[in-house]
């Protein structure tokens, strides 16, 4: 076991040698951003809000209005929110791999805003917007002055483009994301509680197929016994270094 802010020579031996790494990350990359986490107690939104009352397509058959009020709030909060150290480490630790996926469970976009573009969005963006009838992509909803707005093609309601719980992936972003999980030699989560399937199971596909797993998260999470390598700490404090160490 690592304890945090150190980085051990083997750590960093396996990470300069490799070639083919996925990262993982969850809610927490983005808190040193400003953005709530979801199973935090006190401050995670799951803390304060019911997701089945605004994160399930029944939920928007319910009250449409209610869960894209509640999504305009949140992407009002994210815009108002930069990438931080974290993901501003991971665009550098990409440019170093020839093989290298970060699979994102975030829908705010920080990723690519930092930069980074071997990205997998598992669960969308909540700025892209989508017909709730047919899932086609809707451009530009800012004029809108309805709550949610019409498609204008078919008068549906618009809903954002992120999965809710009950909901399949995007086609084909499963496929791609268990592709680079099953050849890795590091595979590296950060700032997830690993609890939300499909991407709860991935670090333990990659151990099963015999890579060495990393764990970044100042809370222990159901991976952390199974981890090789575990840093006790923020991902800001800890990325920056490590990836400072690989790339010198
Ligand atoms: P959670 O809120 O479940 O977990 C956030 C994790 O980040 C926790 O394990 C924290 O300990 C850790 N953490 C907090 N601050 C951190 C920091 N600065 N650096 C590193 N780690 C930190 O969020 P997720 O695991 O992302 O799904 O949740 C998974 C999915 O559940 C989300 O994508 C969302 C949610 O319901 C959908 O909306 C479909």
């Amino acid at each position: 076991m690592t304890i945090a802010g150190e980085f051990p020579r083997e750590v960093l031996e396996i990470l300069k040698a490799s070639n083919r790494v996925v990262v993982m990350t969850g809610a927490g990359i983005s808190a040193e951003s400003g953005v709530p986490t979801f199973r935090q107690a006190q401050t995670g939104l799951w803390a304060k809000y019911d997701p089945s009352q605004l994160a399930t397509p029944e939920a928007f058959q319910r009250d449409p209005k209610l869960v894209w009020d509640w999504y305009t709030w949140r992407r009002d909060l994210i815009s108002r929110s930069i990438p931080n150290r974290g993901h501003l480490a991971l665009v550098d630790l990409e440019s170093y791999y020839p093989e290298f996926t970060l699979i994102t469970q975030n829908v705010d976009g920080l990723h690519r805003q930092a930069g980074s573009t071997r990205l997998i969005e598992l669960h969308g963006n909540i700025f892209r917007t989508k017909c709730s009838r047919d899932g086609r992509l809707i451009a530009d909803t800012n004029e809108s002055p309805d709550s949610p707005p019409l498609c204008p093609d078919c008068g549906s309601f618009l809903r954002p483009d992120v999965v809710w719980f009950g909901e399949s992936l995007a086609s084909g972003t499963l496929e791609k994301a268990l592709k680079g999980v099953e050849s890795c030699q590091v595979f590296i989560s950060i700032g997830t509680s690993t609890l939300i399937e499909p991407a709860a199971s991935m670090p333990f596909l990659a151990l099963q197929k015999g890579a060495t797993v990393i764990e970044i998260n100042p809370q222990a999470t159901p991976l952390t016994p199974m981890a090789h390598h575990l840093f006790r700490a923020n991902a800001g404090d800890v990325l920056p270094g490590l990836t400072a160490e690989i790339l010198s």
